[in-house]
């Protein structure tokens, strides 16, 4: 018999910035969250540098800020999604402020704000240039602390949902340190918010556990999947050959840093009227040419902010001194990585998934906000918008219980089996060589030939299934669309095609379905 735990907690998967703050939003109604580190630690949301997009000034509006949204998505923004999302964005900025959130602020009080890509204003509300993640992560992890309603488990991770009839009953969890047996978590609902899948590729900017498992246990239990192909990579990480790759906030372009390389040449000017400040895939793709053609792009801080780099961006003087690299006196390294998936769990304007009893907010959630191209720094304000209306309709859904809700403390068994550690670099380099900033039908195929072989050779380890399950939609989706948008760039169909010009849904059984017919052609 396999153990199962009943609660009448509401199950958080994840502890990044959309967990936290739902788990604060539903108190004092009891919830438990799943964490697979110490809080605080291997989420996405405490490495985000740039920080929360709201129009907080006073010649901004949530109008123009939906607006460029839709512009940068190419086509396939939800405009009822963005205009909801961006209304709303200034009351997540004003109740932060009150949680204690260290926002930069100027003398008079005014929010300082940074520019980034495909803004028309500066409107990146940000904490100490590029420490906004870290900081109102350690803000919400506080309150979180202090809150009695809240469990958090720390060290266990998500593996499979339980479904009865079409809704979720229950979540089986294991040790994420050292594997264990799972157990099934019996419970009235999930959260899901445990990031997006920049791990799936070997260079990424995201933590070294996020690789897709949240999505992919979702598509396991059978939720509908949008925009699975829509990948953001981003254009500057430092390559300084760490795995995962650290970042070059998009600000620092915002306060004048150029893109150049081995020549000096500053390559964007021939690129688009924005330069370094197009739209984020038009960069990134400007970057992977230079690296392409070996003429090795660097990011350039001195003529604009000198040796006030190591003051302005803490985050960024910490990777060069490890890097042995001093940005005061040459341009820094940077290449493409893997940063963030548009795509995931369809969840309505409630965060609600196709499937009952399951919610989620955060990356893990396809809402419509972002199209084929996320408008840099609208991913926390997502996280924190959808975090609300999951709660809220959480908490419509099912009465508080009556009483004390007692901690869960589940006993896990240790497992023999461990994580194919080889298997998953493997899948890793395929997803960058094949699925990566250029995509075509040939290299898609062979990409879903082995992920279907290492998916086979692996039928019991379900963190890996879950992984192959997300590398599988977003490959297969990719080669359904037949055209290039935003961040999916096909050698082999490299314009727009209006035809297409809207999001993609799928199953993962529509997935397997069509990569078994592949695998029949090949
Ligand atoms: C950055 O700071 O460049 C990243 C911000 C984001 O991805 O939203």
């Amino acid at each position: 018999m396999s153990p199962v735990l009943n609660t009448d907690r509401v199950v958080i998967v994840g502890a990044g910035l959309a967990a936290l703050y739902a788990a604060l939003e539903l108190a004092p109604h009891p919830v438990l969250m799943i964490s697979p580190e110490p809080l605080g630690l291997g989420a996405s949301s405490a490495w985000a540098q740039g920080g929360v997009a709201a129009a907080m000034a006073k010649s901004d509006s949530a109008e123009a800020h939906a607006s460029d949204t839709l512009k940068a998505g190419d086509g396939t923004v939800d405009a009822e999604v963005a205009a909801m999302v961006t209304r709303l964005a200034r009351d997540h900025i004003l109740d932060l402020t009150e949680l204690g959130a260290p926002f930069d602020r100027d003398a008079e009080g005014n929010y300082v704000m940074s520019r980034e890509a495909a803004h028309s204003a500066a409107r990146v509300v940000r904490v100490k240039g590029d420490q906004a993640g870290r900081q109102i992560m350690e803000t919400l992890i506080e309150e979180v602390r202090a809150t009695t309603s809240i469990q958090v488990i720390e060290g266990t991770e998500a593996l499979r949902l339980e479904t009865r009839d079409d809704a979720v009953t229950g979540v089986w969890i294991r040790r994420s340190d050292q594997l264990s047996q799972p157990i099934l978590i019996a419970c009235p609902g999930v959260l899901l918010a445990g990031g997006g899948s920049g791990g799936l590729f070997a260079h990424t900017t995201n933590p070294p556990r996020i690789r897709g498992q949240v999505i992919g246990l979702a598509a396991r239990a059978g939720a509908q999947i949008s925009d699975a192909e829509f990948v953001q990579f981003h254009p500057t990480a430092v390559d300084c050959g760490e795995d995962p790759a650290p970042l070059a906030t998009e600000a620092l372009r915002g306060e004048g840093a150029t893109l150049i390389n081995a020549d000096g040449h500053r390559f964007m000017l021939d690129q688009h009227p924005d330069a370094e400040l197009a739209p984020r895939d038009v960069v990134a793709r400007g970057i992977f040419a230079e690296t392409q053609a070996g003429r090795h792009p660097m990011l350039d801080t001195r003529v604009a902010l000198g040796p006030e780099v190591l003051t302005r961006f803490p985050a960024l003087a910490e990777t060069c001194a490890r890097a042995g690299i001093d940005p005061v006196a040459d341009p820094i390294p940077v290449a493409v990585a893997a940063h963030y998936h548009m795509g995931g769990i369809e969840t309505d304007m409630r965060g609600r998934a196709s499937l009952g009893r399951l919610w989620v907010s955060g990356e893990a959630a396809a809402t419509g906000l972002h199209g084929a191209n996320r408008l840099a720094s609208n991913g926390l304000l997502e996280a924190l918008v959808y975090a609300r209306r999951a709660a809220g309709d959480i908490a419509k859904t099912f009465a508080m219980p009556k009483g004390a809700v007692a901690e869960l403390h589940p006993a896990f068994e240790p497992s023999a089996q461990g994580m194919n550690g080889a298997a998953v670099q493997e899948l890793r380099q395929t997803m960058t060589t094949h699925v990566g900033m250029r995509r075509n039908a040939k290299g898609l195929r062979q990409a879903l030939a082995t992920l279907a072989e290492l998916e086979a050779a692996q039928p019991q380890d379900e963190g890996f299934l879950n992984m192959c399950a997300t590398a599988t939609l977003i490959a297969t989706c990719a080669l359904e669309r037949r055209e290039s948008r935003g961040g999916h760039f096909r050698t082999d169909f490299p314009q727009a095609d209006p035809a297409f010009a809207q999001r993609s849904q799928t199953t993962l059984a529509a997935a397997h379905a069509l990569r078994d017919e592949v695998l029949n052609s090949l």
